[in-house]
């Protein structure tokens, strides 16, 4: 598949998140601020690669846009709130995001955590009310994505982020806190596409899709990681080193930049090996090869 191809779909996928998503706002004057400060950060722009994994597994095992979508929101606006809370002084204290300034530098911190609480809130809404998927696959995925986004997930994996800043983390520390922080939500986006589809979580083809998701995530904080020392702060809409402002651990403790991207490589070549016996499997492969060569 050329880069074309792919970024046409990435694009198809991420206009259909973005119409679905308005629609959970409807205007009311008293809450202007907190909309407005939700919507700032929601619809700032982002790969919106969470979503594209959800509607890709959806459609790979057979399964209607329709019944991925509410998923493919939520998955997103759980990244979103995870951003805003990532920038805030008391975590990364960070000034750009997408490219544009941080949340609380627009909103205040008040409203920037009450914005992040409201988008959490509002992506179980979505997820749980998900009428295409049925009620007995959207509470299984409603489970999933709270055992990803919470205390042994994302969330658990931001607190040894931000605990290991006075402190040194072994190799298999920092393999857990990345694989928490960032790898959980995209295991969650991933497996919530294919229950979309009818999938259980007990089929053998679920294995297939963790180890995908697993490796691809994985990579993925690798590469953020890369990018924070070597990467263009305007092309990826964030400050670069500020991890080593922060004393984190990252892959680049452990390795040179050449190091640490062979080994993301060597995970994406995992995670394609694990799908490529699915006819269909092309834009799910292309987009984990795409996510190591990254430049944004
Ligand atoms: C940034 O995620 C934070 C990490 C988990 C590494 P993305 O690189 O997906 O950010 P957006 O959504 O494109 O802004
Ligand atoms: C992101 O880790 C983890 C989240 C859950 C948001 P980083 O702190 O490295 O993400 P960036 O580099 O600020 O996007
Ligand atoms: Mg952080
Ligand atoms: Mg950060
Ligand atoms: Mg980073």
């Amino acid at each position: 598949m050329t880069k074309e191809v792919l970024e046409l779909i990435l694009h198809r996928d991420a206009v259909m998140t973005e119409d679905a998503m308005r629609k959970c706002y409807t205007e009311d004057e008293d809450l202007a601020t907190l909309l407005n400060s939700e919507r700032y950060s929601l619809f700032a722009g982002g790969k919106r690669i969470r979503p594209a994994l959800t509607l890709e597994f959806c459609r790979l095992f057979g399964g209607e846009d329709e019944a991925a979508l509410p998923f493919a929101c939520a998955v997103e606006m759980i990244h979103t709130y995870s951003l805003i809370h990532d920038d805030l002084p008391c975590m990364d204290n960070d000034d750009l995001r997408r490219g544009k300034p941080t949340n609380h530098k627009v909103f205040g911190e008040t409203m920037a955590l009450l914005a992040g609480d409201s988008l959490l809130t509002g992506a179980f809404e979505i997820a749980a009310s998900n009428q295409a998927a049925g009620a007995e696959i959207s509470a299984m995925a409603v489970a999933y994505l709270a055992q990803n986004a919470g205390r042994y997930g994302m969330v658990g994996g931001q607190v040894i982020d931000l605990e290991g800043e006075h402190k040194k983390l072994t190799l298999d520390q920092l393999i857990k806190l990345h694989s928490m922080k960032t790898g959980a939500l995209i295991s969650a986006a991933a497996v919530m596409g294919a229950l979309a589809a009818g999938v259980p979580l007990t089929d053998p083809r679920m294995r297939d899709v963790i180890t995908y998701a697993e490796n691809i995530g994985l990579a993925f904080q690798i590469v953020d990681d890369i990018l924070d020392q070597t990467g263009d702060a305007e092309a990826l809409g964030k400050n670069v080193g500020v991890d080593a402002e922060h004393h984190k651990n990252t892959f680049l403790t452990f390795y040179s930049v050449e190091q640490a991207q062979f080994y993301a490589d060597r995970l994406t070549a995992e995670a394609v090996t694990a799908l490529r016996k699915y006819p269909g499997s092309e834009t799910l492969c292309a987009i984990a090869e795409w996510l190591a060569e990254r430049k944004v």
